[in-house]
């Protein structure tokens, strides 16, 4: 047997202590800590970062991932839907994405699998980036420092499309926001959230937001219905997960939203029609659960969302390399 005398018995039993009061507010808790992603291939993060930022990757040459998911602004562009090639007016409100790689699917109706399928959609988009992917290897191949990334990354001389959604997609896995203030207080620092914010938690949980929005990312696990108890009165055209399967069950279903950094992602819904929190949270108690929250019980929740919002990915802001006489011109009034 392994002898262990007091000074080191002392720090492992309060480790075990620590270890085991973790355990058990993670265990008793429906929300659950972010944690950093581990595995993760830095080559194509660095590439895939520059390719988020650069606006070659459109038509235009003014739109890049950056320009609707801002990373200065919690990863949305605060708009009620976005501005996608030529001044078009977007058709639904555009998610965050940080912790997007936390969804089970991607979209509001789920119509791609995860990220890497996710980030072809917006290039190709007429209404958005409105290039192809056909030009956008063009652009890249004309760039020798491109060329020489996505050798570095993938091993490659050629580029595909598919390196390019999956560099971009290595990267948006490091857009998570651990060490919230939730967070915090999850992992056992009682003091990192106020009394008011854990009155708010308390209620969020008794009155039911909790059955769609928990987990990790507090909601990017299933789709809902939007208007369980009363229906939902929009003048957008989205008819979520239910122009996907053509069925009637599933008209009005939408991937629920991470409530992670909402403090930061407004407008809400995803018609964007909810201006701030206070009327997002109010109309999900009336809609969804039956609930006219007083006003007071919304201001607690509203403290409680706000405790979720985590550190924002940081790092230098990327310098991209510059276009050669071969690149194609960008046509930003076409
Ligand atoms: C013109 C604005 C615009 C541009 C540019 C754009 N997006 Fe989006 N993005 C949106 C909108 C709007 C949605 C929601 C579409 C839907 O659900 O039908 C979306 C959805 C997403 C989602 C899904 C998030 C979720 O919670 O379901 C991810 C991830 C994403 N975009 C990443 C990207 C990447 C990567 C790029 C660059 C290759 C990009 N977007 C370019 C507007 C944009
Ligand atoms: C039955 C499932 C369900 C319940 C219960 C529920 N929600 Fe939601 N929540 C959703 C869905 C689905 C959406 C997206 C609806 C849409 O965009 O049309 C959403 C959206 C939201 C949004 C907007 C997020 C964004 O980024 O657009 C907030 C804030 C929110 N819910 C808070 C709450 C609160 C607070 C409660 C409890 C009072 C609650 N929800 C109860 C399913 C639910």
């Amino acid at each position: 047997m392994v002898k262990m005398n007091t000074k080191t018995l002392i720090p492992s039993l309060a480790f075990v202590w620590v270890l085991a009061t973790t355990c058990i507010v993670l265990a008793k808790e429906p929300i659950e800590p972010i944690i950093p992603v581990k595995e993760i291939n830095l080559a194509q993060v660095e590439l895939g970062r520059k390719l988020y930022f650069d606006r070659r990757l459109s038509k235009s040459g003014f739109l890049s991932c950056n320009s609707c998911h801002n990373l200065s602004m919690g990863g949305t562009d605060n708009l009620k839907t976005s501005v996608g090639h030529n001044w078009q007016q977007g058709l639904i409100n555009a998610p965050t994405v940080l912790n997007s790689s936390m969804n089970f699917v991607q979209f509001w109706d789920g119509r791609a699998a995860n990220l890497k399928e996710q980030a072809g959609g917006p290039i190709a988009s007429q209404m958005e980036m409105a290039f192809t992917h056909t030009l956008v290897i063009d652009v890249l191949k004309s760039i020798p420092q491109y060329v020489t990334e996505f050798k570095l990354a993938f091993s490659t001389d050629s580029i595909k499309i598919d390196h390019v959604t999956q560099a971009i997609a290595e990267f948006e896995k490091t857009l998570v926001t651990p060490n919230s203030r939730f967070d915090q207080w999850l992992l056992g620092a009682i003091d990192a959230i106020t009394e008011e914010e854990l009155a708010g938690y308390q209620l969020f949980k008794q009155s039911g937001c909790i059955i769609c929005h928990n987990g990790a990312a507090v909601g990017g696990s299933t789709f809902q219905k939007m208007g369980v108890i009363e229906p939902y009165k929009t003048k957008s055209p989205s008819e979520g997960v239910g122009a996907v399967t053509g069925k009637e069950s599933d008209r009005f279903k939408f991937k629920v939203p991470t409530l992670r950094n909402v403090e930061l992602t407004y407008p809400y819904f995803h018609d964007g029609e909810a201006e701030t929190l206070t009327e997002a949270v109010g109309l999900m108690g009336r809609l969804q659960l039956g609930k006219e929250l007083t006003q007071d019980e919304n201001s607690r929740i509203v403290a409680f969302l706000k405790t979720l919002t985590g550190d924002q990915p940081s790092f230098p802001f990327p310098i991209l390399p510059p276009s050669t006489d071969k690149t194609p011109q960008p046509k930003p009034f076409e």
